[in-house]
């Protein structure tokens, strides 16, 4: 195992907690020193730093900053920060050798960079951060020297297949797709559908926000992007195929045809275990796939028609610079929308077509120049909600 210190973003969420997990299995290897949540959870929070006794701990909300530190009174010790900067902060001074970005959305971006820039390597499960700064991302990570390891499934399962043959030319990368609630769904369906039912995701259990984004297809989009970044491949080498038994998690194929898929349980524990040993393979908790249960294995094009958020995300990613960080500003707004019941999932890709139509996008932004264009991303979907059908019945 080549990672002996790790500082965990996003500890109480989905990701954070089946870290936790894995961590267990590995105490004697791997060192917690950093520890970063948003506030939502102080007791899950408290509880962490307790068991796992890191030097530096983060809390996102300030006001939520007593809170923890009287439930840690007397059992943790160690420097405790607060705040968007604390996150930052955290992320790059916390002396570990990897840096595992489990936060949602844009609050990826930030530390990833703070991380990468301080010599940290990372493993990143919050896609939005490639999505957004990309670019930003690879040129720091030249500069440093630094690793990115995927935690994202799709990604986790493309790296393992390009170890295989680390240079060869690709003729394809196939990024698998449950195709989630709404595979089935007419367009119809989808316009006036709740977040009750956006919610249901078939096959994999996961935070709300990337369950929504499931539910649109967003999440693939944004995955295309992803997948873009890390491996260096164009657009268009890069297909979506639904296979809604989420057992394979993605495929290469090679210039001479021949095929690597990796396969495996509906787990994130997998993944998230493979980035921490990596390159070292370790035993798993999680139980072995039984092939019995898998009557057949199916494959299906995504339809652009009734999942507009694709198309949006592919035409975002080719135009590059600032068009895929407003795009997930959009998103971000809309989807916590569509959450709260204001809007139906069909307004999602209303306010999104309508952010993306007044944009002029701008090449090459800087971090600052993000900065601002995530805030008019927010302000534009804002305005554009306003104008969306209400959700019927509310
Ligand atoms: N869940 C999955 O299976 C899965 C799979 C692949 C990729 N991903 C990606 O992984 C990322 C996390 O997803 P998730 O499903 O784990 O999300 P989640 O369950 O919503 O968890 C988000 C975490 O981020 C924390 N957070 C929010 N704002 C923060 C801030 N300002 N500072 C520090 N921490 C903050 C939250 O803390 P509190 O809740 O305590 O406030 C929580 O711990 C997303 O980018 C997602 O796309 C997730």
């Amino acid at each position: 195992m080549r990672f002996r210190t790790l500082t965990l973003l996003g500890s109480t969420g989905s990701i954070g907690r089946q870290t936790i997990d894995v961590l267990r299995l590995f105490r004697r290897e791997i060192e917690l020193v950093g520890l970063s949540a948003g506030g939502s959870n102080i007791g899950l929070l408290a509880e962490q730093a307790i068991e796992f006794q890191p030097r530096m701990l983060h809390v996102g909300d300030p006001q939520r900053a007593s809170e923890l530190r009287a439930a840690l009174a007397g059992r943790w010790d160690g420097t405790l920060l607060v705040g968007d900067e604390g996150l930052v902060e955290i992320a790059g001074s916390a002396p570990a050798d990897l840096v595992l970005v489990a936060t949602v959305g844009w609050t990826g971006l930030e530390p990833a960079l703070a991380a990468i820039g301080a010599g940290r390597s990372i493993a990143l499960a919050n896609k939005e951060a490639l999505v957004c700064g990309g670019h930003l991302v690879t040129r720091a990570l030249a500069e440093t020297g630094s690793l990115i390891l995927p935690v994202d499934s799709e990604h986790n399962a493309i790296f393992q297949c390009l170890q295989a043959s680390p240079n060869a030319p690709l003729r394809r990368m196939i990024l698998t797709c449950s195709g989630g609630p709404y595979r089935q769904a007419t367009r119809e369906e989808i316009a006036v559908a709740g977040p009750e039912r956006t919610l249901r995701h078939p096959t994999w259990s996961m935070g709300s926000k990337i369950t929504v984004d499931s539910a649109t297809l967003m999440n693939k989009g944004f995955e295309v992007i992803e997948a873009h970044h890390l491996f260096a491949v164009p657009y268009e080498k890069i297909q979506v195929v639904i296979h809604p038994q989420s057992t394979i998690h993605s495929m290469v194929e090679f210039v001479d045809g021949s095929i690597l898929a990796q396969l495996g349980q509906t787990d994130m524990r997998l993944p998230i275990q493979y980035a921490l040993t990596w390159p070292s393979r370790r035993p798993t908790i999680t139980p072995p796939l039984d092939f019995r249960k898998l009557a057949n294995l199916t494959f299906d094009e995504p339809d652009m028609e009734r999942f507009p958020a694709l198309a949006m995300a592919y035409e975002a990613g080719r135009q590059g610079g600032s068009a895929p960080c407003v795009l997930n500003a959009a998103n971000e707004v809309a989807v916590r929308m569509h959450l709260e019941g204001r809007i139906p999932c069909g307004g999602i890709a209303e306010v999104l077509a309508a952010v993306m139509a007044r944009h002029d996008v701008s090449t090459h932004p800087e971090l600052d120049d993000l900065r601002q264009w995530d805030q008019w991303g927010r302000a534009m979907a804002t305005e554009a909600a306003a104008k969306c059908a209400v959700l019927p019945g509310r």
